[in-house]
């Protein structure tokens, strides 16, 4: 538990499932308020409040398309309506439509680019606008992937985005670290949530996917969770620029597992 944390305010994008969903909830059980952002899933991001306010904090609906440039400045004065106060901003809303290279729609393209790295970009100005505005030492946290740095066939505009954030996150990091407002990534490997929910359930595809992680089997969203707590936290108060792997190894070329 980081006590640090207590109190003060969290903006999670994409905090209706998975990973932002957990995010959200252990901020919530350090003694943070939470604005949880949703697109579609409204249902899911009341669910997620409920929960917040059962671990005894608060927390606050917000919708918004975070590919808009509105919806990120909505959201800093959304923690300011309800909290008073923002602290740490969690760059975490993404999707992924598999299609090869040669079959994919530069409409789809543009929605991967807009929302996972665009999305980042727009999230991070709208809080480093208020930490710069109000000296505030405040930290950005951005949801990489194990793919910012391991290519991905069908994932090219995914993959693009991904290492689009490893340097806008190194960028920022730079950029701000006189004022000590901290910038970070992580990158989960495969991580248990809805949207790998259907190779889960393939035993085919579970198989090879649990193939390609040392550990063996696939992380739980509270791991990653555990990772954005403590790099938000005093504890992490040198860190700066990193992407934490969360990952079983996924990044360690598990291909040399038995070569050798
Ligand atoms: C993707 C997951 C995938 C994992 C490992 C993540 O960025 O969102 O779908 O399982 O990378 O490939």
């Amino acid at each position: 538990m980081y006590p640090d944390l207590q109190g003060k305010a969290v903006v999670v994008t994409g905090s209706s499932k998975g990973i932002g969903a957990a995010i959200a909830l252990r901020f919530a059980r350090e003694g943070a308020n939470v604005v949880v952002n949703y697109n579609g899933d409204a249902q899911g991001a009341e669910a997620v409040v409920a929960q917040i306010e059962a671990a005894g904090a608060k927390g606050v609906a917000v919708q918004g398309d975070m590919s808009k440039e509105a919806s990120a400045t909505g959201l800093v004065q959304a923690a300011l309506d309800a909290f008073g106060r923002l602290d740490v901003w969690v760059n975490n809303a993404g999707l992924e439509i598999p299609a090869h290279t040669h079959e994919m729609t530069l409409e789809n393209w543009q929605k991967i680019i807009d929302v996972n790295l665009t999305g980042y970009f727009l999230g991070a100005r709208a809080a480093l606008q208020h930490f710069v505005a109000k000296g505030i030492k405040g930290s950005i946290i951005n949801m990489s992937s194990v793919h910012e740095q391991i290519p991905w066939p069908r994932f090219a505009h995914y993959a693009a985005s991904k290492g689009g954030v490893k340097l806008l996150n190194e960028t920022m990091a730079m950029e701000y670290a006189p004022q000590g407002i901290r910038v970070n990534a992580i990158g989960p490997g495969a991580i248990n949530t809805p949207i790998n929910k259907e190779k889960m359930n393939d035993p085919a595809q579970k198989a090879a996917l649990e193939a390609i992680i040392p550990m063996g089997f696939a992380g739980e969203p509270e791991t990653i969770a555990a990772a954005a707590a403590w790099l938000a936290s005093d504890q992490a108060s040198y860190v700066t620029g990193i992407t934490l792997f969360v990952d079983g190894g996924m990044t360690l070329y598990p291909a040399f597992m038995n070569n050798g």
